[in-house]
């Protein structure tokens, strides 16, 4: 069996494009007939590179709006569950299946899933490239212009932009950033020396509602803000029409979910729960 496995971890190409990605089917072209709506796992063992199994034929489908909340001691597996949901492990045995990332414009959804890990990657460039990541400006100017820029008579790409932008920095709390005589939008500043671990994660959080996916994935990415400013961030989200799939420890997360996956022991034990509203 560990021989298996070994030359399962040996062969896989696991990628790993950077601490935020949009992950998805890659290599998969989308159309209508064979589009997947939910996240399901299937009797599939989470299992380390080093061989130990964490979660045994680990079992739940997420659907639209039901979101699920991964819970457990440290080291119990969580951020494990979302390596393999990333692809950055692979299925070992069992099944995954996921979202495509198709873009639904016409419905002003993003992308399918959208990762935001506890510390989240600042990339070199300005405060408006922080929020667009992975996208190069010109992908977000004319993703801005599809959502936010019908009846614009002169099309001024920039500001379209920007005033999307501005607002979501509003929404997570962020705007006095703009007024910083040294940043604005488009000073090049080293963001992970400048925001502290709170801000940064708020920054995580404006990246995601900027890409606005069908899924988030947040792994402990808000256990630094207050937890007034986590209920917003999360009431927001929710708002947005965007499912989560958190890992957190806190309790006052529990109500924006309506499953809980239980972590019990990192040893292969979980129990799935609802959460009554
Ligand atoms: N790349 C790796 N190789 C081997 N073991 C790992 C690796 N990454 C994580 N682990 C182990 O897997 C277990 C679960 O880790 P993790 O999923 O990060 O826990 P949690 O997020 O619940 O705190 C831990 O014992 C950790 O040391
Ligand atoms: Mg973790």
């Amino acid at each position: 069996m560990t021989e298996i496995l070994a030359s399962i971890w040996a062969n896989k190409v696991v990628r790993h494009t950077g601490d935020d990605e949009i992950s998805g089917s890659s290599q998969h072209k989308w159309n209508s007939t064979d589009y997947q709506d939910s996240i399901s796992f299937s009797k599939l063992d989470i299992i380390t590179p080093s061989q130990k199994l964490l979660a045994r034929q680990l079992t739940f489908e997420i659907v639209p709006g039901k979101s699920l909340l991964v819970t457990g001691p440290n080291g119990s597996g969580k951020s494990s569950v979302f390596r393999v949901l990333r692809g950055l492990w692979p299925v070992v045995s069992g099944s995954l299946t996921k979202p495509s990332q198709h873009i639904d414009e016409e419905a002003g959804s993003g992308c399918g899933i959208f990762y935001v890990p506890q510390r989240p990657y600042t990339c070199l460039g300005t405060l408006r490239d922080q929020i667009i990541y992975p996208l190069s400006r010109e992908e977000a100017e004319l993703r801005a212009l599809k959502l936010h820029g019908k009846g614009e008579k002169l099309v001024d790409t920039t500001n379209i932009l920007d005033s999307y932008l501005k607002t979501i920095l509003e929404s997570v709390r962020l705007s006095y950033l703009l007024e910083r005589e040294e940043v604005g939008w488009d000073a090049n500043l080293n963001w992970e020396d400048i925001l502290s671990l709170g801000e940064q994660q708020r920054l995580g959080m404006a990246r995601l509602f900027f890409h606005k996916p069908k899924f988030g994935i947040l792994d402990e990415c808000t256990n630094a803000t207050s937890v007034d400013v986590e209920e917003q961030l999360y009431r927001l989200a929710k708002d947005m029409g965007i499912t989560f799939v958190t890992s957190s420890q806190r309790p006052a997360l529990i109500p924006f979910h309506s499953l809980e996956l239980r972590l019990i022991d990192g040893e292969g034990n979980w129990e799935l729960r609802t959460i009554s509203s």
